[in-house]
């Protein structure tokens, strides 16, 4: 028997809505962006993206059943993104879920949202199995996960201040680009010269894998700054292209590092930097040099959307990972923790 999952994404700015039958095929896919709303602040406003979600979100589910082709009565379970994410904007797809699943009488999933940027590489790419090195890369997070299992997932590696996304966005945004800025920047990049500006590379030396965009994002501020006081003119495309040599470096010789170190033939990449062309052309060029068999999904699958929800949802319920109606959700949570029995805080 097919099990078929309904589920929520509402961690951050997009209210999405997937089905998934046996986790890897994905049945509906509805993503609505809340970009434009939060564009005029320059970043996302907790309290606007929430009220956006409640006014969202049954709409989306309703255009993912009907997508589909089926009827909720048809679904084996409704999951839901719980952790890590906006507190507000997470509490509404939590609680729709939770309420949906109990007027169906069906399990509720609560889906860890690493877990499920990871679980975006089994919808992209069908005969992917763990073990295998992830690479996670968002607005919100930039981790280097050893896979061992579907839902084992040990943490090697993170960034102690700003994501990878975070420092585009803020780079991105002195650069007069409109929020959010990494696409835009990865655009501008394209037509510049990496090597004319030079930046520090977003490492902490006394760990193997472990980051730090902040120094990263405030020396390409600092250069912008600098110029502007003496009158100077900086070249927005060398600087772009400098920024996205420097984060593709950063990350990718560490990945590459985690996964020899852990005797991994596979690397899977993730998140919305994942869509980073520099990063992907990197990724690519090393991964082959050392021998590593390469997964980027496309790129509609890198940003946030229920899929990924969806299909991680299905192993979470395989694994017997489900919730009761107590569950909460919690804003930061390491990807290594099962969501339903997180009960304290740090
Ligand atoms: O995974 P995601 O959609 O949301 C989070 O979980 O945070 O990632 C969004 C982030 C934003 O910071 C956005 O600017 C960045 O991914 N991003 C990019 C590119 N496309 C999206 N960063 C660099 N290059 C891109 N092409
Ligand atoms: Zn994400």
């Amino acid at each position: 028997m097919s099990k078929l999952i309904l589920a929520v994404e509402s961690s951050c700015d997009e209210t999405a809505c997937a089905i998934s039958q046996d986790g890897r095929k994905i049945l509906s896919d509805v993503v609505v962006s809340q970009a434009e709303l939060h564009a005029r602040y320059g970043g996302v406003v907790p309290e606007i993206a929430s009220r956006k979600h409640i006014e969202t979100i049954s709409q989306a589910a309703e255009q993912a059943v009907a997508q589909a082709g089926i009827s909720f009565s048809h679904l084996d379970g409704v999951a839901a993104t719980c952790a890590p994410g906006l507190i507000g904007a997470l509490l509404v797809g939590a609680n729709f879920a939770k309420g949906l699943a109990m007027s169906l009488d069906r399990p509720f999933i609560p889906v860890h949202h690493i877990r499920g940027h990871v679980a975006a590489n089994y919808v992209a790419f069908p005969q992917l199995t763990p073990p295998l090195t992830a690479l996670v890369a968002s607005g919100g997070h930039t981790v280097i996960l050893d896979v061992t299992g579907y839902t084992d997932l040990e943490v090697l590696g993170a960034s102690r201040d700003d994501a990878a996304g975070e420092a585009f966005d803020k780079i991105a945004r002195v650069l007069g680009l409109p929020y959010p800025g990494g696409a835009a920047m990865d655009a501008l990049a394209q037509k510049g010269d990496s090597n004319r500006y030079s930046l520090p590379p977003a490492i902490i030396r006394e760990s193997d894998y472990d980051f730090s965009f902040s120094g990263l994002k405030t020396a390409a501020l600092n250069l912008l700054h600098n110029a502007q006081q003496k009158g100077q003119e900086i070249c927005r495309e060398d600087l772009a292209a400098a920024v996205s040599q420097t984060v593709a470096q950063s990350v990718v010789f560490r990945v590459i590092a985690a996964a020899k170190a852990r005797g991994r033939k596979q690397i899977a990449a993730a998140g919305g930097v994942a869509a980073n062309s520099f990063l992907r052309k990197m990724l690519k060029k090393e991964c082959l040099q050392a021998g590593l068999d390469l997964y980027l999904p496309p790129l509609a699958l890198c940003g946030d959307n229920g899929s990924m929800i969806a299909c991680q949802a299905f192993y979470e319920l395989e694994s017997g990972n489900v919730g009761d109606l107590s569950q909460n959700c919690f804003a930061t949570l390491p990807a290594s923790q099962n969501v339903c029995r997180w009960q304290g805080s740090f």
